[in-house]
């Protein structure tokens, strides 16, 4: 039996469902059965009528679809897969922002640890973002964690005033506009497709900004034949099944989540075999808010 003869059939025994982030590695987005950035993916896991999930992503994926889904057996198939820009915040920063201003929103990114959540007003996902602070009645907003994703939102909200901190996502903060600029003049007339978490200095160069979906469906809608993308190269599965007659070009230093890839068609096995990492988390004060702060994000989404 093959390993991904293996998984299906330990589905069926647990009742059990698998959800992939496009970062994931392409053999991992082969076996899911379904694949989506993080705001389809807490979606999804509200609408599925499995006993079992299995979340092939990182840490605040699985412990906000848990969060949204108590009754459920989430189980992540590589305990170590985490995200970094999750845990940069610092609530004394919080706390002085809420104090200056009387009627400050806290706006985190899902991208965000339980207790985050927990100090905040409502989550958002790259993909509803701005939509959301447009639509908050605070004039003042403090947009955590990502500060390249609350730069994007302020400049597509101007009214508002949106303040920030220094979060940042690794691959994205890191990724080098010169060899954005270097692939534009290599390929004159490809299109560049990026996401919001880039740093400043690249997203000058896009064409289109949007989430890991926006970006795929700008590509599968596009009657252009070149894309230069500048995002986590796990979507470029994705891409090459939306658009097989299309090139896509990434940067030379390729933008690779390390967390994301750790999961193994091995670790997936192992999860649906022994239910070890299963998501535990507490009925406690502070789940509880992170749960709410979830859920006003799905009430204020557009669908
Ligand atoms: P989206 O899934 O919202 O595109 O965000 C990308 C990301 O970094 C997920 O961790
Ligand atoms: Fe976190 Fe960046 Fe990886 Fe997304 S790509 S999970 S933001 S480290």
């Amino acid at each position: 039996m093959t390993k991904q003869e293996e998984i299906q059939k330990l589905k069926q025994e647990k009742d059990a469902i698998i959800l992939a982030h496009y970062y994931v590695q392409a053999e991992i987005q082969k076996i899911a059965d379904y694949i989506g950035d993080s705001y389809f993916l807490s979606k999804k896991a509200i609408a599925l009528p499995h006993r079992v999930i299995v979340f092939c992503g990182v840490s605040f994926m699985g412990e906000s679809a848990k969060l949204l889904n108590p009754s459920k057996t989430v189980l992540m198939p590589n305990a170590q897969a985490d995200c970094p820009m999750a845990h940069m915040v610092d609530q004394a920063a919080v706390q002085k922002a809420r104090e200056q201003y009387e009627d400050l929103a806290v706006v985190c990114y899902i991208n965000s640890t339980a207790e985050i959540k927990s100090w905040s007003n409502v989550s958002v996902t790259s993909a509803n973002a701005v939509s959301i602070v447009r639509n908050l009645p605070n004039k003042n907003i403090l947009f955590i964690p990502d500060k390249n994703l609350a730069q994007y939102t302020a400049k597509n909200v101007p009214d508002k005033n949106i303040l920030f901190l220094d979060g940042f996502c690794p691959i994205h903060e890191h990724m080098c506009a010169q060899e954005i600029q270097k692939l534009r003049a290599q390929h004159p007339t490809a299109e560049v497709l990026a996401h919001p978490e880039c740093n400043q200095e690249v997203l000058e160069y896009a064409d289109y900004i949007g989430s890991t979906s926006g970006i795929l469906s700008y590509a599968e809608k596009s009657s252009e034949m070149e894309f230069i993308i500048a995002t986590e190269s796990g979507v470029e599965y994705a891409l090459q099944q939306a658009r097989p007659d299309a090139a896509f070009y990434f940067p030379e230093t390729e933008p690779i989540c390390s967390g994301m890839k750790q999961i193994t068609l091995e670790n997936i096995i192992e999860v649906l075999k022994t239910g070890k990492n299963e998501v535990l988390l507490q009925d406690n004060a502070i789940n509880k808010a992170a749960r709410q702060t979830l859920e006003r994000m799905l009430e204020l989404a557009p669908s």
